[in-house]
């Protein structure tokens, strides 16, 4: 028979020549998990941690700032200068600003190891549901996003914009693309989505399809569908401009920013449009089809 108390450190263990890997009961099986999972916990976050590749206190600002993008929000929150400011080691500056250098080095950790969340199967959603994460999640973040660029780009273009000429023609087409959004988010807030919500709760209630203002759901989809052509030529309109969002070689930490964040907002409008013009507007014409007038 084996002996007990494997990995126990008895003496009763100790004094053994069983081999140590020769497991007889239950208690010693949660005694090597328990140990394997407290080697194997620490080494796994190290090699997290390493794939992030951490910023330093003695790192700059600056280099920070160009070699990890998420780091530039952090800046933003924090108000580090990244920019003019930038060559000075992150230590320094969070000693002359009086900041906490654990808060700002978790927070570029945490920043770092952001991942995209699992996308969820919307056809199998309620239209409500979908609507809501629209507005929650892309209708937020452009609202945020906008104000944020545009200071971006007036920065960048009172620095650069003699030399890059392309730079005032994408500011300009940032603005045009502002005011398309700005009003067609609210349409959509404020008629399309309530009444999509409303025809499907009378479809769950069995009721007849609610009144509109406007004829058919098919009519205001085709408008909000009209407003989106318009935004995606206006954002392709800008990523030809910016050569694919192409920075030179003089291109400062601003710069940078600019330009990431020109390129985040257009993945995250592109997704936006996929989920209205792919999966809501269409559900939502097949579900008014489907409700007695
Ligand atoms: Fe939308
Ligand atoms: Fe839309």
């Amino acid at each position: 028979m084996a002996p007990s108390g494997f990995l126990t450190g008895t003496g009763e263990n100790a004094s053994s020549n069983v081999h140590p890997f020769y497991l007889h009961s239950d208690q010693s099986l949660i005694e090597v998990t328990l140990v394997a999972a407290a080697v194997i916990a620490p080494l796994y976050l190290r090699h997290k941690l390493k794939e992030i590749d951490m910023p330093t206190v003695t790192q700059t600002v600056r280099e920070i700032a160009l070699n990890q993008p998420s780091s530039i929000r952090v800046f933003e929150e924090f108000g580090i200068d990244y920019c003019c400011g930038g060559r000075k080691p992150l230590g320094v500056v969070c000693a002359e600003k009086e900041i906490e250098i654990d808060e700002v080095l978790a927070a570029l950790a945490s920043a770092a190891a952001q991942t995209v969340p699992v996308s969820k199967d919307w056809n199998k959603a309620s239209l409500k549901e979908l609507s809501d994460h629209i507005v929650s999640r892309h209708h937020s973040y452009a609202r945020q996003e906008l104000p944020r660029l545009h200071t971006l780009a007036e920065k960048v273009v009172k620095r650069h914009g003699s030399k890059h000429t392309e730079l005032p023609e994408i500011q300009s087409a940032l603005k045009s693309l502002d005011q398309e959004l700005t009003q067609h988010l609210a349409k959509e807030e404020m008629v399309l989505f309530p009444y999509i919500a409303k025809m499907e709760g009378a479809l769950v209630e069995g009721k007849p399809r609610p009144e509109s203002c406007f004829g058919t759901v098919a009519n205001p989809v085709a408008m909000m569908t009209k407003e989106h052509d318009a935004a995606g030529a206006l954002l392709a309109k800008i990523r030809e401009l910016s050569h694919n969002f192409t920075l030179p070689e003089d291109a400062c930490p601003t710069y940078h920013g600019f330009y990431d964040s020109l390129k985040e907002f257009e993945r995250d409008l592109h997704q936006h449009i996929h989920l209205e013009n792919n999966i809501l507007f269409p559900r939502a014409i097949d579900m008014e089809a489907s409700i007695a007038a």
